[in-house]
């Protein structure tokens, strides 16, 4: 039989991030010690209280059958008391929808709030879901580049009006992945009055909101006005280091929510009740060692970046997030020709032209092994020929 994958599917490259393990785990096959500074998955073990909670809810009676496509009152009862504390914001159940991590909801939202033809406001570089989930949904990413020298934010201002005319969703994410950069308030200001001026969404992906090395970073529902145009995406992947847990939330304008909360009721039902019992313990009672994490973070972005400035590298320390984002170490190299090298010497690390053609000439490193292996890297790093 003849089969060929849809056209929409045809016009996304291949997920880097998939690529890049295929070819780790060939190399490890053959034997080779890699140091996977590729993927941003978290390896420190989640939260005790999460893993007891959910061993004491196994059995329960009335846990083991669908769960509402939204969460359950008591994980959403908890969401809410942890957005309350963290950012003084308070939320309804009714504003809060449960995700199957944040991809899953980062990847369908332009199914559930754009028509075929609508514009969506894709960050470069940036998560590429923002711009496979705009594909899918046949409306047209354009690219909102994010460059050093506005620190890395975006400028609305450059969007023509032609354009902003068609947006439906405006995505925004910080702490920023790649670059490690932080919004300030007046940043969300912009995007609150760019929204109503042009009758957009703005999605504001806070993957990352707890990790960070200086002041805690606002959301985006924090600023005037941003519960009339749009909500945040929160996930407990990285903060809580459960990558493999798949759970995360939407919170923020009911209208926007409840639009989510029907899309999901089409094609998705909750995670197991007993898991979100734990998931909710976790948030109402017991965030882990957050403080120890970042510290544990901060030692290794400081290990690589003073290790690579040492060779000559012109590598800054972000403000917040999993990862160091630097310029290609060799003048004329792309940066899949330095990734290439780099694989050669024995570690894993992201070329700039995975995170879209405006983030070329740049490289991301994420921080998910021990500095130990951080330190063995900078000393395999050293021994780039290119
Ligand atoms: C910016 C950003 N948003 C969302 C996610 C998705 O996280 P998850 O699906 O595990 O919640 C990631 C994962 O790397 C990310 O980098």
């Amino acid at each position: 039989m003849a089969f060929a994958p849809s056209d929409r599917l045809k016009r996304l490259p291949p997920y880097l991030f998939a690529e890049f393990e295929r070819k780790r785990a060939v190399l490890e096959k053959q034997g080779k010690d890699i140091v996977n500074l590729g993927i941003g998955d978290p390896d420190q073990a989640p939260p005790k209280l999460l893993l007891d909670t959910l061993v004491a809810h196994l059995k329960d009676e009335g846990v083991h059958q669908y769960s509402p496509s939204q969460g359950t009152d008591e994980f959403r009862s908890a969401v809410a008391g942890f957005m309350k504390k963290r950012y003084g914001l308070s939320l309804e159940n009714k504003e809060i929808c449960l995700g199957v991590g944040s991809k899953e909801l980062i990847a369908h939202l332009p199914l559930a709030l754009t028509n075929p033809g609508d514009v969506v406001l894709c960050p470069e570089p940036g998560y590429p879901p923002y711009r496979s989930g705009t594909v899918f949904a046949l409306a047209e990413p354009h690219v909102m580049p994010l460059k050093a020298e506005r620190g890395f934010l975006p400028d609305l201002d450059a969007i023509p009006a032609d354009v902003a005319k068609k947006a439906k969703i405006l995505y925004v994410n910080y702490p920023n992945n790649p670059t490690g950069a932080v919004a300030p308030k007046a940043f969300y200001e912009k995007c609150v009055a760019f929204a109503k001026k042009w009758g957009c969404v703005v999605v504001s992906d806070e993957a990352y909101a707890e990790l960070y090395y200086e002041q805690p970073p606002i959301s985006f529902l924090e600023v005037p006005g941003a519960r009339d145009v749009g909500i945040a995406v929160h996930s407990m992947t990285k903060t809580f280091s459960m990558a493999g847990w798949r759970v995360a939330w939407v919170c923020g304008n009911p209208e926007i929510v409840e639009t989510v909360r029907g899309f999901k009721a089409n094609c998705d039902s909750g995670q197991f009740m007993g898991f979100q019992k734990a998931v909710a313990k976790v948030l109402s009672e017991g965030t882990g060692d957050m403080a120890g994490i970042r510290d544990m973070y901060r030692k290794r972005r400081d290990a690589f970046v003073e290790g690579t400035r040492k060779l000559g590298w012109d590598v800054k320390a972000p403000e917040a997030g999993l990862y160091i984002w630097y310029p290609v170490p060799r003048k004329g190299a792309t940066s899949m020709q330095f990734a290439e090298a780099a694989l050669e010497a024995g570690v894993i690390m992201l070329p700039g032209s995975g995170f879209g053609a405006a983030a070329e000439g740049y490289m991301r490193v994420a921080l998910t092994v021990t500095e130990d292996r951080i330190r063995e890297a900078v000393r395999r790093l050293a021994s780039v020929t290119l």
